[in-house]
Formats: structure tokens, C-alpha cells, sequence
């Protein structure tokens, strides 16, 4: 955790504890945390997963990327620096919303590996799972949605992840999917059974 910056604060405790809510919620608490390229299909596949969760009865919520950089992080761009205080705060929300009972879903590239690491270090063991979207830079380039690939090459935005900016691969996923290689339901099944293999969900 960060030190906080004044010294006169001090950590106040509620009367519900975290195994209280999930006993009432009936499902575990955890964050999956897709990280890959952009184009890779994180968001899809989370908000895929999301909805799987929440018509099981399950309280999922997905944070995305650029819908977080609409409001919380508006005001960060995309040095090595703001990228690392982006995925701090992700990780200091998913904290809170672990805290509360959900399973958060993030969509981030967060693309240095000590800034994962740092958010995993936030969560109790088993509470972190990683899931690496590794499709391939030339289908995210091919895909390009948001026509971003073009204006990268084109030079239009500096530093883009993959091309001008670095992009470092987990280590220790606990979970690799190629949205290249299968259909998105089947991605979002390997999830779902990583979930009950883990025993967060039943
Ligand atoms: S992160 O690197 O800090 O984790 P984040 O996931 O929040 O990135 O935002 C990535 C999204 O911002 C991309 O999907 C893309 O739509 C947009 N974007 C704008 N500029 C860049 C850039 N320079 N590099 C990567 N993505 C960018």
C-alpha cells in the first residue's frame, strides 16, 4: 500500500468482514485481470464473462480501460509514469471492490509487469488472477477498431503499446488465451472454469 502522505490518519475497521459478505453474496471475491495489446480483446471478453457471471447471480463488474480514463483517471496520459499510477489506482479500486464482495474484471493493457505485480501484491493469495489475451500484434493490428494501429504507424500517437512503447508478457498467468486462435465463447468458458477450478464460483 502507499504511505500516506499526512501522518495523522489512522485505518478504521467496519463490523462486516469480508467472509461475511461473501457468505451473503455466496460466491467468492477475486479480480481476473486481463492484460494483452490493445485490439487484443480484453474488453470483449470481460464484458462476455461479466454478463456469464451476473445471469448466474453472481456481482461482476467490469473496469475497462478507456471508460476509467473517461473519469477516475482523466487526467493521466501515457508516459511509463502515468501508466504506472493508472494500474495503482485500478488496483487500489479492485482492493476496495474485493473488500465489498464483487469480482472485478479489468481490461487494462498494463503493460509493465512490476505494475501487475504490485496490483497482485494488493490482493490476499488466490484473489489475483491474471489472464494473458495473447493475440498476436498483427491481428490487433489487422483488427484495429479504434483505427489507433494507422495513426501509431502513421507516428500520430507516441508511445503506443507494442509499437513505440513497451508491452512485457506475464510470467505467471494463471491463464493464456489467444482470441486469435478460438471463438470468443470458448475464451470466455476457459474463464468461467478457471473461476470454479479456483473455487470462486460454484
Ligand atoms: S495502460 O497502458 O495504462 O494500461 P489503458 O488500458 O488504460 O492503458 O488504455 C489503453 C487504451 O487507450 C487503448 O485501448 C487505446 O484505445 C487507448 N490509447 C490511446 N493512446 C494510447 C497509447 N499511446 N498506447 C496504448 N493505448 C492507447
Amino acid at each position: 500500500m502507499t504511505q500516506p502522505r499526512s501522518g495523522n490518519i489512522t485505518w478504521s475497521e467496519g463490523h462486516v468482514t469480508r467472509q461475511q459478505r461473501e457468505a451473503a453474496l455466496g460466491h467468492r471475491a477475486a479480480t481476473v485481470w486481463f492484460t494483452g495489446l490493445s485490439g487484443s480483446g480484453k474488453s470483449t471478453l470481460a464484458i462476455t464473462v461479466e454478463r456469464a457471471l451476473v445471469e448466474r447471480g453472481i456481482h461482476a463488474y467490469v473496469l475497462d480501460g478507456d471508460n476509467v480514463r473517461h473519469g477516475l483517471n482523466a487526467d493521466l496520459g501515457f508516459s511509463p509514469e502515468d501508466r504506472t499510477e493508472n494500474i495503482r489506482r485500478i488496483g487500489e479500486v479492485c482492493a476496495l471492490f474485493n473488500d465489498a464482495g464483487l469480482i472485478v474484471l479489468t481490461a487494462f493493457i498494463s503493460p509493465y509487469r512490476s505494475d501487475r505485480d504490485a496490483v497482485r501484491g494488493r490482493h490476499p493469495e488466490g484473489g489475483f488472477l491474471e489472464v494473458f489475451v495473447d493475440t498476436p500484434i498483427d491481428v490487433c493490428e489487422a483488427r484495429d477498431v479504434k483505427g489507433l494501429y494507422a495513426k501509431a504507424r502513421a507516428g500520430e500517437i507516441p508511445d503506443f503499446s507494442g509499437i513505440s512503447a513497451p508491452y512485457e508478457p506475464p510470467e505467471r498467468a494463471e491463464l493464456r488465451i489467444d482470441t486469435s486462435g478460438e471463438a470468443l465463447e470458448e475464451s470466455a468458458s476457459s474463464v468461467l472454469s478457471l473461476l470454479e477450478e479456483r473455487g470462486i464460483i460454484r
